[in-house]
């Protein structure tokens, strides 16, 4: 009899439906809700550091979601940092909880997850006067995650706006 272990390699631990569910605390039909919270969550945090009196806006679409804050935007090394999957940020191995920010990894989890539900990754941020385009996939032979950041400048630097690419079709069924 030969025993199989089965090992998940630290770099995809944002990248299979399973332990994505671990880090959510919530099966892919809560997936939504938990990322647009922690999206919101994150723009609160960040105009309460700024002193700032919060402007958050939200919108669904049938291609995604957009979350947009008057904050003070997020520095370009906060942004590849958050891309790097073989990093764990905090020894804190979090879980999300009703809290504000106690997840420590919001953005890794945020980025994996249209792609985990749906296949497919077409993520934009449009901060500091950047736009940062970001891919997220695996790749199927290296079995690592595979990061795409293209980054471009010239846009106007007021606060933070994420799009986040996750169709209709690969969301909760309600009927
Ligand atoms: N909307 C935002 N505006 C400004 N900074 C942000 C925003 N979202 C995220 N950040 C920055 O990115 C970092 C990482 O965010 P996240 O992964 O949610 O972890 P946490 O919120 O626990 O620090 C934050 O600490 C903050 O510096
Ligand atoms: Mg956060």
């Amino acid at each position: 009899m030969s025993r199989r272990a089965f090992v998940v390699s630290r770099g995809l631990e944002y990248f299979t439906e399973s332990e994505l569910q671990m880090q959510i605390g919530a099966g892919r039909n809560a997936w939504p809700a938990a990322i647009l919270k922690e999206l919101v969550d994150n723009a609160l945090d960040a105009s309460e550091l700024a002193g700032a009196t919060p402007e958050i806006d939200v919108t669904i679409t049938k291609e995604g979601f957009r979350v947009r804050d008057n904050g003070p935007g997020i520095p370009t090394p906060v942004i590849e940092q958050s891309l790097d999957y073989n990093v764990r940020v905090s020894d804190k191995l979090g879980y999300v909880t009703p809290t504000r920010g106690r997840l420590g990894n919001a953005l890794m989890v945020v980025w994996a997850a249209p792609f985990v539900a749906s296949g497919e990754s077409a993520i934009e941020v449009r901060t500091r006067g950047n736009l940062h385009r970001i891919r997220v996939g695996v790749d199927p032979l290296e079995q690592q995650p595979a990061i795409d950041l293209a980054t471009t400048n010239g846009l106007p630097a007021d606060g933070t706006e994420i799009r986040l690419g996750w169709p209709d079709s690969a969301r909760a069924c309600s009927h």
